[in-house]
């Protein structure tokens, strides 16, 4: 009975989620196009990359905010909207990069990341050639407004990397101080994205302030399944190292909520982190006492109040299609499987 009603709601997922997709398949493909446009370059090297890095989609959840929220407030789709999207991610793209060179990870979408195939060098220097590119595209619209939204969300994320990089291996770590660093490594972009489509479409502050407190906490709730999936997940479904974020010495909410479950459990988390290895079957103990105390059910529950939350945000904008497959996402965030 639970294999059925999982297998159903997947399904019902998948079509919800196809017809979201279907919503803005013209715009995305103007999307694709920009971000061809943008990795490609006269200087052989950064073309080079910018190609490997393209091979390799993501999901590219971001632009689609963007592009979803500003048709949500009425704008129409045009090349300003296009480019923002494509700046958005780029400057995800950019995050990654030097995301996996911080974490020494050397697979991202289902292959070797550009740190782990062309070095740390590169990497570093391709992630800041992809930060200003994207910052000299966005200056083609002159609006100092959303200029205002990108370096402040910038600042943010290298901050919440910074923060995150102070609270390594501390097992003493409090939700709060976990909450404040993903909100600026992840949720800050998501925000922006939602405000900077309502800039574009010039629309009201109260509908401005909607979709940034909306893009807030959808990526609250993104960031949230996915420390869960480090636990549940297999390398190849999320492209990336599962069972990592420990040996990286981080401690998210599921940790978290397990030493508060079970105190015992902080020497072990802590040995693990000490040695960035498994030894002896830590990996299944550390499964096996999360299940014992429901902490990915609870972590779950967490996401999908943010969910909620972001939700309700949106009630203050007209009723259209748009709004409705704003309002379907936080479901596919917190039920996605990579
Ligand atoms: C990965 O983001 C970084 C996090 C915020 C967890 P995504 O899961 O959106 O990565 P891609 O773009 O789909 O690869
Ligand atoms: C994600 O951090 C946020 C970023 C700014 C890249 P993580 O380190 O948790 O992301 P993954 O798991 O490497 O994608
Ligand atoms: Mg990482
Ligand atoms: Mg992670």
């Amino acid at each position: 009975m639970q294999f059925i009603a999982a297998k159903t709601q997947k399904l019902l997922n998948d079509v919800s989620a196809a017809s979201v997709l279907k919503l803005i398949e013209g715009e995305m493909l103007l999307v694709e196009d920009e971000l061809e446009r943008q990795a490609s370059s006269n200087f052989q090297v950064i073309d080079y990359l910018g190609r490997y890095l393209l091979e390799t989609k993501g999901k590219r959840v971001r632009p689609a905010l963007l592009v979803l929220s500003s048709r949500a407030v009425g704008a129409n789709s045009g090349p300003g909207m296009i480019r923002l999207a494509a700046v958005m991610e780029m400057l995800h793209t950019a995050t990654l990069v030097h995301d996996d060179i911080i974490d020494n990870a050397n697979v991202r979408r289902n292959r070797a990341s550009l740190n782990a195939k062309f070095g740390n060098q590169a990497a570093v220097l391709m992630g800041d050639w992809l930060y200003m590119s994207a910052f000299e595209t966005s200056l083609e619209h002159r609006s100092l407004e959303i200029l205002d939204v990108l370096t402040r969300l910038t600042r943010m994320m290298t901050e919440g990397e910074l923060m995150q990089l102070t609270l390594i291996g501390n097992t003493e770590i409090t939700e709060n101080q976990y909450f404040d660093v993903l909100r600026r490594k992840t949720a800050y972009l998501f925000s922006g994205c939602c405000e900077i489509g309502a800039l574009l479409a010039g629309s009201s502050i109260e509908q401005i302030s909607a979709l940034r407190d909306y893009g807030m906490d959808l990526g609250v709730a993104f960031q949230l399944a996915d420390d869960s999936f480090d636990f549940t997940a297999d390398e190849r479904t999320i492209g990336k190292a599962a069972g990592s974020d420990i040996l990286e010495g981080k401690m998210t909410l599921p940790l978290i909520k397990l030493i508060a479950a079970d105190p015992s459990a902080r020497g072990m988390l802590e040995k693990v982190m000490d040695n960035g290895v498994y030894t002896n079957g830590t990996r299944n103990e550390i499964k096996h006492r999360l299940k014992d105390h429901s902490i990915l059910e609870e972590t779950r529950e967490v996401a999908r109040e943010y969910g909620e939350r972001a939700r309700k945000s949106l009630e203050v904008l007209p009723e259209t299609e748009y709004r409705s497959a704003l309002e379907a996402i936080p479901d596919f965030v917190i039920r996605r499987s990579k």
